[in-house]
């Protein structure tokens, strides 16, 4: 994780690093700091805790660098060491300053080398050491490119460095190695760096994916790329990105997460618009996509994926087994890839990760590949390590999601597994089910009927705030559904935790008997999702299990199941018109609602929606 940002060139830094730094603290808020150039020498400003924290250092000499035009910021994620100022990047040996994302796997080994050439390193991370193989390489006489070439070769693990040197005023050398780099040019002369495309695009929508292995040489003048094994030049395409800065920004919200729930509708029909050829008269035909031909030759699946892209999975596993007939089995990646699985011949390993960084996905997906197993991706970065290290990849169109909750980016994966099922479905003809063209309809009908149940003074929005303001003196709650219900209640559960840090289980609602019962009682509160499916009955027996045991009942249902309604203490309608389109679409409907009640929550806590603690958006190590 970790958030890197870098700028050479004619613009002053200081904006340039605080803003980008910003934008990349979704990954990683332990502490922050820059490093920048003030004549020849370079000044370093980082605190513990929230970039808000060294904006205030910067104030205290508010000209000091007016004329600066060079540096690098960080942003942490603390792995090796506490998250305190001594820990923070950049790290500054001698004459050399780095900041660092990843981890140096020898760096045990590397620090009793050092120290036992007489180095002392000041802070306890893996990071700091590269500083001081650099400043070994260069005291030998080499320059610090060649240096931080020859340091870099001497690490195990994945990691990105950006490294400056009071040696070499304005260069910057900067590796990407597994952790992801992106670079652009500045318009006006030089280049900008980080660990993403946001902090890029104010200045140039034209940007460069670095590769594993590259190295680059930023300047005023330009930018230079190296393979840094060989050193050779090499060329990278260059990608245009359509994020506009408008995007990137809060707009009228409180926080990105409640902007980002609300764009789910937009996000549905610009996913329908990048999957869906809808000039073609036959449903489900996808545009010139390369995964399909993947998708063809398809025996089974195995969807590998992380949290909520997880529970986006165990759907798209429900969707293509009842709609498509195709078996399809769904593993945590961090437990799969240490596992010995039985990997059949037609076997298809799709792996989902809205970042697409996502360490354990990812090294799932390069093992399968060096077992010349066929891989898919399903992603919302383009130029990601994952849409790079699949066969073929489905791009979600969700835009930027900032907010470390995943939302917008859950939908856009449900609906591109949805309109696989669909796919597939009709490929293989599986007659017994509606994935026909009626159903491409409904598909089409979404993006309007969720923004209707989205208005501000829908039922649903008014019962979502009323009940969660409403449950004061809570134990804990339980989320429990049945089918495509059930990953919306571990959903719900991991949201609740993740943003208000409220105790939360999420189960499938016949599993309660089985032992979580015991943990119910009046403090307790069941949130019972249960649309009408063909699950419905059977959860609400369950609920009425519940009930008898005092919990208080949140009911989501269909706004006319004045049943189940009777038997909740709070309720919370979906859209009547739901009942126009199919009921494998109903999660969609139930997304935003556990969504809204887990921001509520969090808000009346008072948490930090968007940076929840303890978390980052982008899970780069292990
Ligand atoms: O980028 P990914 O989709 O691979 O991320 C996987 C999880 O880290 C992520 O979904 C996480 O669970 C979310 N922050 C939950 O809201």
């Amino acid at each position: 994780m970790c958030g890197i940002v870098g700028y050479v060139g004619k613009r002053p830094v200081v904006d340039i690093l605080i803003r980008g730094l910003r934008a990349l603290e979704y990954r990683g808020y332990d502490s922050a700091g820059i490093a920048i150039f003030k004549d020849r020498k370079i000044e370093i400003r980082k605190s513990e805790g929230r970039l808000e924290n060294v904006e205030k250092l910067l104030r205290e000499k508010i000209n000091f660098f007016s004329d600066s035009t060079c540096g690098i910021g960080h942003t942490r994620w603390a792995t090796h060491g506490k998250p305190t100022s001594q820990n923070a990047h950049p790290h500054k040996t001698g004459h050399i300053v780095l900041v660092h994302n990843g981890i140096i796997e020898n760096y045990i080994e590397i620090k009793r080398e050092l120290m036992s050439r007489g180095h002392l390193p000041l802070s306890e991370t893996d990071s700091e050491l590269f500083g001081f193989l650099v400043l070994e390489e260069m005291e030998k006489g080499f320059n610090l490119v060649d240096s931080v070439r020859k340091s870099f070769l001497q690490l195990k693990g994945q990691s990105s460095v950006v490294v400056i040197s009071e040696r070499e005023p304005g260069v910057i050398v900067g590796v990407r190695n597994g952790s992801p780099l992106v670079v652009a040019l500045d318009p006006e002369g030089g280049v900008i760096l980080a660990s993403d495309a946001q902090p890029l695009i104010p200045y140039n929508s034209e940007v460069i994916f670095l590769e594993h292995g590259d190295l680059i040489i930023g300047t005023a003048e330009g930018l230079k790329i190296f393979d840094l094994e060989t050193g050779s030049a090499v060329v990278r395409p260059v990608v245009r990105l359509d994020w506009t800065l408008e995007k990137l920004d809060k707009g009228r919200f409180p926080h990105y997460m409640l902007k980002e729930i609300f764009e789910q509708p937009e996000v549905l029909v610009e996913t329908l618009n990048g999957i869906l050829d809808r000039t073609q008269s036959q449903p489900y035909a996808f545009s010139e996509q390369p995964g399909v031909k993947i998708l063809d030759q398809a025996i089974e699946f195995i969807f590998v994926a992380c949290g909520t892209s997880w529970h986006a999975a165990l759907l798209g596993k429900y969707w293509i087994e009842r709609r498509a007939q195709v078996s399809v089995s769904v593993e945590l990646a961090s437990e799969f890839r240490y596992c010995q699985p039985v990997l059949r011949p037609g076997v298809v390993v799709v792996g989902i990760s809205q970042s697409g960084e996502t360490a354990d996905t990812l090294a799932v997906l390069r093992e399968m590949r060096r077992k010349g197993i066929s891989t898919l991706g399903i992603s919302n970065v383009r130029g990601s390590s994952i849409s790079r290290e699949a066969d073929a990849v489905f791009y979600t169109f969700a835009g930027p999601e900032i907010g470390v909750a995943a939302t917008k980016t859950f939908t856009a994966q449900m609906l591109v597994l949805y309109l696989i099922s669909g796919y597939l479905s009709n490929q293989r003809k599986v007659k017994n089910l509606d994935a026909s063209s009626e159903t491409f309809a409904g598909v089409i009908k979404l993006p309007q009927l969720l923004s209707e149940s989205l208005q501000p003074n829908s039922k649903m929005m008014k019962q979502i705030y009323n009940t969660a303001m409403s449950l004061t003196k809570v134990r804990g709650f339980f989320f429990i559904g049945r089918g495509y219900s059930f990953p919306m209640a571990l959903e719900g559960a991991l949201k609740l935790k993740e943003i208000a840090y409220e105790y939360a289980e999420g189960y499938a609602a016949g599993e309660l008997k089985h032992g979580p019962i015991a943990m119910i009682d009046k403090g307790m509160v069941v949130i019972v999702l249960a649309p009408r499916d063909s699950w419905r009955d059977k959860t609400v027996s369950n609920l009425e299990e519940v009930k008898a045991r005092g919990a208080i009942i949140v009911g989501v249902g269909d706004s006319d199941d004045e049943d189940l309604k009777m038997l909740c203490d709070y309720w919370i309608p979906i859209a009547a018109e739901n009942r126009s389109i199919d009921s494998d679409l109903l999660p969609f409907f139930l997304a935003p609602v556990v969504q809204l009640l887990s921001y509520y929550r969090a808000v009346l806590k008072g948490t930090d929606v968007d940076k929840p603690r303890n978390l980052a958006k982008s899970v780069t190590v292990e």
